[in-house]
């Protein structure tokens, strides 16, 4: 690490200590608390994750770390602090609750603040920076991985609050990237320590969508892949706050489906399957799908739901599947 990153996390530490005690013992951070209360979210929560809450004043955390003795020109540089025009180093995050985010050794290396009033965007985020890469980070990875080692399942979800409220309702082996994209790295990482994923994503149709992408990313990787049984349009937190944490445990994560037959319903909106000619198409991409399945039982599995559903014999199927498979190579 060099002095300067060292430098970094120390001011990141001390912006973690700050934020959080603002927000739990102090009248400056009181509006935060008040957020995560009507969130739902315990005490207990707010400081297992050491949430916090940034003032809405112009320089609170400049004045704060320039007291502390730090130089600005490198908390200008780590995205701490922003340089204005004129001259003049201002807070970034102001007025917003504070999630810290925490690398594998649940060390401070950025924050994410969100809006409690309404602004855009509604997470600000860090700066990348050498210490900060959102492509290389999972958030939570560091207190959920012994659970992920016990379960051997990692529970993918989209948001901080997903994760946050997951954890409160008894799912701890959750996490997220930080509003991008899986990325090959961060997938390679999490296959050192665990083979199922299930993936817990919004309801709506950009989640959808990101499910299809995480899991063929995933599935190319190796792992075995899940989808979590969320529906009508809500996230996991939404679901919780809704239906309670024993819905969530049940009905979501324990009812998972299995990748194949997450697609095969999932495709089936863009056909009309009572029309022939859709439902050959319909078939027909089915079909390529569990040609890329590795496993001889696992597809042969879904070639009976095939058949017994679309009343195909299985040596049309299978001879349609050895084709396919023959072209992959
Ligand atoms: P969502 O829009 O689903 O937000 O973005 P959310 O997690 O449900 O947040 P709440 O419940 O309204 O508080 C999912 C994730 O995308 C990233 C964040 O990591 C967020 O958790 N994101 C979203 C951003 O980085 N910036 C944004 O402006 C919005
Ligand atoms: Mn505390
Ligand atoms: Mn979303
Ligand atoms: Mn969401
Ligand atoms: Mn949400």
């Amino acid at each position: 690490l060099t002095p300067e990153n060292q430098t970094i996390l120390s001011a990141s530490e001390w912006l973690t200590k700050l934020y959080h005690h603002l927000l739990r013992y102090t009248k400056d951070g009181k509006e935060g608390y008040q957020y995560f209360k009507d969130r739902g979210i315990s005490d207990e929560i707010v400081d297992l994750f050491q949430l916090g809450f940034a003032p809405n004043v112009k320089d609170f955390t400049a004045e704060f770390l320039k007291k502390k003795g730090f130089h600005q020109q490198v908390l200008v540089k780590a995205g701490l602090l922003t340089l204005q025009e004129d001259g003049n180093v201002t807070d970034r995050f102001r007025g917003r609750v504070i999630f810290p985010i925490r690398n594998h050794l649940g060390k401070t290396i950025g924050f994410s603040g969100r809006t409690v009033v309404d602004q855009e965007p509604k997470y600000l985020n860090s700066s990348e920076s050498e210490l900060f890469q959102k492509g290389k980070t999972l958030y939570n990875f560091d207190l959920a991985k012994k659970h992920i080692r016990k379960q051997n399942e990692a529970v993918l979800f989209e948001g901080y609050m997903d994760v946050i409220s997951a954890y409160q309702a008894g799912i701890k082996n959750g996490i997220a990237t930080m509003g991008t994209s899986l990325t090959e790295n961060q997938a390679k990482l999490l296959k050192r320590y665990v083979d199922t994923v299930i993936i817990c994503y919004d309801a709506d149709d950009a989640g959808i969508d990101a499910t299809f992408k995480v899991a063929s990313l995933l599935r190319k990787i190796g792992f075995q892949v899940k989808i979590a049984n969320l529906k009508n349009n809500l996230d996991p937190d939404e679901f919780i706050k809704q239906y309670g944490a024993d819905s969530f445990i049940n009905e979501v994560i324990k009812a998972s489906h299995t990748y194949m037959s997450f697609y095969m319903r999932y495709l089936k909106k863009n056909y009309n399957l009572s029309l022939e000619g859709d439902r050959i198409k319909y078939i027909e991409t089915v079909l390529k799908q569990i040609a890329g399945i590795e496993s001889s039982v696992e597809r042969e599995y879904y070639l009976k739901e095939l058949s017994n559903e679309y009343n195909v014999t299985m040596d049309t199927l299978v001879e349609e599947i050895q084709a396919h498979r023959q072209k992959m190579g």
